[in-house]
């Protein structure tokens, strides 16, 4: 009610009291004596005017502060919990408005915690590295966090109310969820999802959410992605495979020609010139491969423990040059270095050299004889650029990407010919990002490959 009306009815009273005593004067009146109508009229004024004055006190310290809490607690019930009334310092009406705008403040508080509750539930759940949905015991859909959208795609208005099993096509996740309701008992499963045009493994645990009265209410799904980890585990497992391999070829063949020979009582001696020959070159490259191996383990070990010192390019550089122009020489290759005079970088020189040479060895190796390898090496942009380039086989594009992975070779009769053993540039990789670099390639089949490493002066 406001202010206006409220007036409005405290007129109306006083007219009606007015209108009373009129009356009653109207009637006493004339039936009293002429010289006490003086008097009755004086009494009757005085009447009105205390019965006025108690009606306003009354007005003022009830009424009012009534008709105000009822107000407040029609707006508590709106839910506007900023409401207040005015207290008035004295009077019975007091208690009530206080114990309103007590209640009215409890109410806010109260609120404002749950809110803040609220926001951060709704942060943990939103920024949950793992995908969440709550179902209850009917088996719809209650609640989602944005993983679970970045997982399974479309928005939260489509899952959230519907049968979880319409929502979800997966029969695996049905069964996980059936499993948990019929068991009780937290269970598991896995599915692979295609996210982003790539294959995800995501393990699916169910579990019951259990009331107070160990009543079943419902379950929480969370979603792991597991990728990374079964990347891991199938890296592994071929890493162990391509050694095994790679070790066995070998063997193999050292074994047969020894047997062979052994076997031979008087072999001719060309016959047994060219075994042993066979049998050493399978050795070195069996000690190449243990090398190899063994300083790319110590490298991912000891990824952090470079030598790093202050590197002047041309003096590192002369060392590796006379390898590198005799190695061109013999294959009659044309050599061409455009090395910018006068820069430094921060870096382990033995380990950048073996970079430098395990592609420069690429070079050469993949090139025919009169072929063309180059080296060009400058600085730009606060970074040192090493690019090596040749006129050789190229790769294929699909294998660009590969040939950085341990073991990879794209023709492996060939590589393996040139002694080699796939670990070259995963070493080279390797040595390069634990210097803050980066490699890159660029090819073309028949006409040559381009490497490019990038690393930062200071890091
Ligand atoms: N410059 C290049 N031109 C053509 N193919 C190349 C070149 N560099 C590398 N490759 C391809 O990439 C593969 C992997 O190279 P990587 O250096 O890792 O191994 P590798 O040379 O076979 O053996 P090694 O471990 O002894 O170096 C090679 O087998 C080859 O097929
Ligand atoms: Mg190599």
């Amino acid at each position: 009610m406001d202010a206006k009306k409220r007036v409005n009815l405290f007129y109306r009273y006083i007219l009606m009291i007015a209108s009373v005593f009129i009356l009653i004067g109207f009637v006493i009146l004339p039936l009293t004596a002429d010289e006490e109508q003086f008097f009755v009229l004086v009494s009757l004024i005085i009447g009105f005017i205390i019965l006025l004055v108690l009606i306003y006190h009354m007005f003022e310290n009830y009424v009012r502060p009534i008709r105000a809490s009822i107000n407040v607690t029609n707006e508590l019930v709106k839910g506007n919990y900023n409401a207040r009334t005015y207290v008035k310092p004295y009077g019975e009406a007091q208690q009530l408005s206080n114990a309103i705008n007590v209640l009215a403040r409890n109410l806010q508080e109260m609120t404002i915690q749950e809110k803040m509750q609220g926001s951060q539930w709704k942060t943990v759940l939103n920024n949950m590295e793992s995908g969440l949905m709550l179902i209850d015991e009917r088996g719809y859909v209650h609640l989602i966090n944005r993983k679970f959208i970045g997982m399974f795609g479309k928005k939260s208005v489509d899952y959230i109310g519907y049968l979880y099993y319409d929502v979800l096509e997966d029969t695996t996740i049905h069964k996980v969820v059936q499993e948990t309701f019929l068991y009780e008992e937290k269970m598991n499963g896995n599915i692979v999802k295609t996210i982003k045009k790539e294959k995800h493994y995501i393990e699916v645990v169910g579990a019951p959410v259990i009331n107070d009265v160990k009543d079943l209410k419902g379950a929480v799904l969370v979603f792991h992605d597991i990728t990374d980890l079964k990347r891991v585990e199938e890296m592994r497992k071929d890493f162990v495979a391509n050694v095994s391999h790679e070790l066995k070829t070998p063997i193999t063949s050292i074994r047969g020609f020894a047997e062979t020979l052994l076997d031979d009582e008087s072999p001719d001696e060309e016959v047994r010139k060219q075994f042993l020959t066979i049998i050493l070159k399978e050795s070195t490259r069996l000690q190449s491969l243990v090398h190899d191996l063994l300083e790319l383990s110590k490298i991912e070990k000891e990824e952090m423990k470079l030598n790093t010192k202050l590197i002047n390019v041309d003096e590192w550089l002369k060392n590796s040059l006379t390898l590198i122009e005799q190695q061109t020489q013999e294959k009659s290759l044309q050599f061409i270095q455009e090395i910018q005079p006068n820069i430094h970088l921060h870096g382990d020189p033995d380990r950048l050299q073996q970079v430098l040479l395990n592609l420069m060895y690429n070079a050469i190796n993949y090139t025919g004889s009169k072929g063309t390898v180059f080296l060009r090496i400058k600085e730009l942009n606060n970074k040192i650029e090493i690019q090596v380039e040749d006129t050789g086989i190229g790769i294929p594009k699909e294998a660009t990407q590969r040939i950085f992975e341990r073991f990879y070779r794209v023709d492996r009769a060939r590589s393996r010919n040139t002694g080699g053993t796939g670990l070259g540039l995963a070493i080279v990789k390797h040595i390069v990002e634990a210097h803050q670099g980066n490699i890159s390639v660029t090819s073309e089949e028949g006409k040559g490959s381009c490497f490019t490493v990038k690393i930062p002066k200071k890091w």
